[in-house]
């Protein structure tokens, strides 16, 4: 966030108590048995060891042969794991469908060597809550696998999350790639300054962003300046810990962001950055889904500076977290350079030397046309770029939303696969902060009675369309 808002420091209120978010108790993925489901043109049998339950569906070799279930599930984003049998060596795929939509149009079950030999395979889908209807369908005259039982790993059981599904995160050429090696695009919020608004993130508010909002990611937004680190380095970075704890445990992505902002010049952090950075990835580098935003909106600084600062704070971070992905804030107030006079050549053309890097884009659809939406555009193609802070009015955050310009961006992102952050899960009173002011900290944070018209519209595009992580 480029616009200071001094008027707002508000001291004291950091270092509110915090209660670490504990799973839920009934947390428990639940396994449905072929043999019990609905079964078109197959027979159960238990002739091949190795199933569980009391036997298997022997799906007929004909296409359209399936098995359909109907497990209860809360509403979101779940895994769907089939454990199968395929004794022959040649893949029996099968059309996924859930509540009449076609989630995998042939799902891959390839041999697993005997008929004895069970395999899962596995997709991501949306299920709605309470009873949804799951049908795994032969497409082709070879049929099916034989198949054993359907687990679903929905979002309340923390096992179909962000997390869950994608593991460790890396960067595979100028993407953000998953645990599978597939590339990924994940869709998140911002806090806004944690010095201004620890109010709003709760347990209630988390809950609400991951469960109602679907989001992917959090970015928690940590000033330096403007009552933020410097005033008190001991309490933000505990509380930098406890908030990430709170976040892990529902299974989205960390963003620790260093806010940098004012001066524009990131070395006149840099000790500071080395101190935190070093206890964060300390105590966090083991966790798979914490992402390094090291320097928030460089300014007034060449990229030459920029990019020497990356490289002393990058082994600080390597040390104790080797294989986490770190974000590098650009020059322009990280436009790539658009907004100092530069532009993504300066990047392509001095790149910061490290591996596992992405760079950072920030934009605001009120304030920035097509300039930039170029910029990000040429960028992608040849920079791995991720957006961890963006806004549908202007640069101040305030200011009339621009949904058509915001809608080209996403449709943008969504096309290359660009990560994106949007500014700001707060109730601040301006117009990018989504809340009404006054909501926090009692909510409600669900649904829509509570939000200004970016918080409806930013809602709606991070539950739809909904994740469709590849896990194979
Ligand atoms: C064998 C095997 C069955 C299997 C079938 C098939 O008959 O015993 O369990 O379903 O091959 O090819 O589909
Ligand atoms: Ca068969």
């Amino acid at each position: 966030m480029r616009t200071q808002i001094a008027t707002l420091a508000a001291a004291g209120l950091v270092g509110a108590g915090l209660t670490v978010f504990a799973a839920g108790a009934d947390a428990a993925t639940t396994t449905h048995e072929a043999e019990s489901a609905t079964v078109t043109a197959g027979v159960v049998e238990s002739n091949h060891a190795g199933f569980t339950g009391t036997g298997f569906v022997n799906t007929d070799n004909a296409v359209g042969s399936s098995v359909q279930w109907s497990p209860q599930a809360a509403a979101g984003t779940a895994t769907l794991r089939f454990r199968f049998a395929n004794g022959t060596a040649v893949n029996r795929p099968m059309r996924i469908t859930v509540n009449g939509t076609e989630v995998s149009p042939a799902l891959t079950f390839p041999g697993t060597g005997a008929w004895t030999t069970w395999q899962d395979a596995t997709v991501t889908a949306t299920l709605k809550a309470g009873a949804n209807t799951i049908v795994a369908a032969s497409t082709t005259a070879t049929g099916g696998p034989n198949l054993d039982s359907l687990t679903v790993i929905d979002r309340a059981t923390g096992g179909g999350t962000p997390v869950a599904v994608n593991g460790q995160l890396r960067v595979c050429g100028v993407k953000l790639c998953n645990q599978y090696g597939r590339p990924i695009q994940l869709r998140g919020m911002s806090t806004h300054g944690l010095q201004w608004y620890p109010n709003c993130v709760n347990n209630a508010s988390l809950d609400a962003l991951a469960g109602d909002w679907q989001a992917d990611h959090l970015r928690l937004s940590m000033y330096i300046q403007e009552g933020g680190y410097e005033t008190n380095p001991r309490q933000f970075t505990d509380r930098m810990h406890a908030l990430i704890e709170q976040v892990s445990a529902r299974g989205m992505y960390v963003i620790v962001d260093w806010h940098q902002l004012t001066p524009g010049d990131p070395h006149y952090n840099l000790e500071r950055a080395r101190t935190f950075f070093a206890e964060i990835a300390q105590r966090h580098g083991s966790k798979p889904n914490i992402l390094y935003d090291v320097a928030n909106e460089p300014n007034g600084t060449p990229w030459s500076r920029i990019k020497t600062y990356h490289e002393a704070i990058i082994p600080t971070i390597r040390a104790a977290d080797p294989d986490a992905v770190i974000l590098l804030g650009t020059h322009g107030w990280g436009s790539l350079g658009v907004s100092d006079g530069g532009s993504e050549a300066d990047v392509i053309n001095n790149p910061v030397n490290a591996t596992n890097i992405m760079y950072t884009f920030h934009f605001y659809a009120g304030s920035h046309g097509t300039e930039y939406l170029n910029t990000l555009s040429r960028a992608a193609d040849r920079i791995p770029v991720f957006v961890t802070e963006f806004g549908t009015q202007t640069a101040s955050g305030d200011g009339a939303n621009n949904f058509t310009r915001s809608q080209q961006y996403l449709d943008l992102m969504a096309q290359k696969k660009i990560s994106w952050t949007n500014w700001n899960y707060s109730d601040d009173s301006r117009s990018g902060a989504v809340f009404n002011s006054g909501t926090c900290p009692g909510g409600p944070f669900a649904g829509t009675s509570r939000l200004k018209p970016a918080g409806v519209w930013i809602r709606d595009h991070l539950k739809s369309p909904a994740d469709a992580f590849p896990t194979a």
